[in-house]
């Protein structure tokens, strides 16, 4: 099997969706945050602060350049991916792209609930920067070979 690439913003459920899909498929799961994590032995929101934004997205690119090479992978991806160049042609061209959108009440819920720290959300004003981010990365989310919208399904329905 090609890869299945999901790509999309925080909180629309990649990480979720993903371990179902690739158990569903009896295939392996991997996500690329967590891949950057062990590569460097470092959280995100770390390399974000010490570092930087810039540094992160080199991070990302290299740990997608060793999962490009691979087959039968459940791929979830950091929502700013896409953003770098090459990399969502580099998905398109070994696998199939899957964008999961929501709108931004429900990410903003769900960001707010869950665990995971989003440095890029850290502002005085995260509502409006997950609209401006939305509206910023768009054209590069509709360019998958499907999407689907989490908003109002589980999940296992997402999955499915
Ligand atoms: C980011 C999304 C995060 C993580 C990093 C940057 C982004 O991943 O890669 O905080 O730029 O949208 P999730 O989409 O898994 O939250």
């Amino acid at each position: 099997m090609k890869n299945i690439y999901l790509i999309g913003f925080m909180g629309t459920g990649k990480s979720s969706v993903g371990r179902l899909l690739a158990e569903d498929l009896g295939a392996s799961y991997v996500d690329t945050d967590q891949m950057v994590i062990e590569k460097t032995g470092r959280e995100i929101t770390n390399i974000f602060e010490e570092d930087s934004e810039e540094d992160f997205r080199r991070l990302e690119t290299e740990v997608l350049s060793e999962v490009v090479d691979k087959e039968n992978l459940v791929v979830s991806t950091g929502g700013g991916i896409v953003v770098t160049m090459g990399n969502l042609e580099a998905m398109r061209q070994t696998g199939f792209v899957v964008t999961l959108i929501a709108d931004a009440n429900t990410i903003l819920e769900r960001i707010s609930s869950d665990e995971t720290c989003r440095p890029l959300l850290e502002v005085e004003e995260p509502f409006e920067e997950i609209k401006r981010l939305l509206f910023e990365r768009a054209s590069f989310y509709i360019n998958a070979h499907h999407i689907v919208d989490t908003s109002d399904i589980t999940p296992r329905e997402a999955a499915d």
